[in-house]
């Protein structure tokens, strides 16, 4: 099998503090693969260790056949790379900042206006090529700065929260590209802290204090999870969910929300044992349902698994 990016237990340490704790996995040719984790989780600083960024201290890996240690400048070439704060110049016009970055890859002539054509397409930019950027609205100016990090057209995409602050109809017109370039041979890693997101990724990793703590396909991983998941929706849920979390029967419960997701054992009887309990302690108005985990429970179970 074929893998673009392949890394064995990287990590990368800030004086003390480790940020990234002895990662692996590694990412075939064409595949989306996601990094699924909370703020602080990692993601980014993951992500620069496979761009050529920055030095892990200690691990190995290659990213397109370049070892992330010595190849780091012959990554940077062979990547696109939109980081987490990625932002197109946004006093230059369209064309102006295409122009920049596409003079930044190397390109001129009738190949960078052949890309610039590409970009825009991607971009829908129609005829605001000569606006400046700031004018443009966000969603648009998110495939722009896409478009822009791959003018040179390469076989391996970085994605540092592409879509944070996007409203969800964006977030999906813009998995619309990503999909389109899946389909076109090029391998995408995109970090998210969105799990709507991660559904739609091949695989995903589920990071959280430096440590992968799962990995798999979103189906893989919510079938992995063999409790009973059930939805509970009540009044005062803050004083319920300090009742449920407690009880014995109980192995996990999240708050999503104003709704508590409970697991338990499989084939517990859940419904008949909670209803018990809240109407004993006075509780008159809520609904209990058996759900389809989703990868919040995953995410939620995993990470209490691991201590965290
Ligand atoms: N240059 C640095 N020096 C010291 N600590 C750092 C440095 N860069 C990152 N960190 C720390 O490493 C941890 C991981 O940061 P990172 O940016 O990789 O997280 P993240 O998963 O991308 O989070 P976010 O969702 O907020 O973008 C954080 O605690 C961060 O403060
Ligand atoms: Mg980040």
């Amino acid at each position: 099998m074929e893998h673009t990016v392949e890394v064995d237990r990287i990590t990368k340490r800030f004086g003390d503090f480790t940020a990234v704790d002895e990662v692996s996995f590694s990412v075939r040719r064409g595949e989306i693969f996601g990094f699924l984790g909370p703020n602080g989780a990692g993601k980014s600083t993951t992500i620069k260790m496979l761009c050529g960024i920055l030095k892990p201290t200690a691990g190995r890996g290659h990213v397109n056949g370049n070892d992330i240690i010595t190849g780091q400048e012959r990554i940077k070439e062979s990547i696109g790379y939109m980081s987490q704060r990625f932002s197109l110049y946004e006093d230059l016009t369209v064309r102006e900042n295409l122009d920049f970055f596409g003079t930044v890859y190397g390109l001129d002539g009738k190949r960078l206006k052949e890309r610039m054509g590409y970009a825009l397409e991607i971009a829908e930019i129609g005829d605001r090529v000569d606006e400046v950027v700031k004018t443009l609205p966000a969603g648009m100016k998110q495939r722009l700065a896409l478009g822009a990090s791959i003018l040179h057209d390469p076989p391996v995409l970085f994605l540092d929260e592409p879509t944070s602050g996007v409203d969800p109809i964006m977030r999906r017109n813009f998995w619309e590209l990503i999909y389109g370039l899946s389909r076109a041979g090029k391998t995408v890693f995109v970090t998210t802290h969105y799990m709507d997101e991660a559904e739609h990724c091949d695989r995903i990793a589920l990071i959280i204090a430096g440590k992968i703590i799962a990995l798999d396909s979103p189906a893989l991983l919510k079938d992995s999870l063999d409790q009973g998941v059930y939805l509970l929706r009540i009044e005062r849920f803050i004083e319920a969910f300090d009742l449920v979390a407690d009880a014995e029967f109980v192995d996990e419960a999240a708050i999503f929300g104003s709704d508590i997701h409970i697991l338990c054992s499989p084939g517990f009887p859940l419904e008949k044992r909670l209803e018990a309990l809240l109407r004993k302690e006075g509780f008159r108005s809520f609904s209990i349902e058996k759900i389809n985990p989703t990868l919040e429970d995953v995410f939620v179970t995993q990470a209490r698994r691991h201590g965290l």
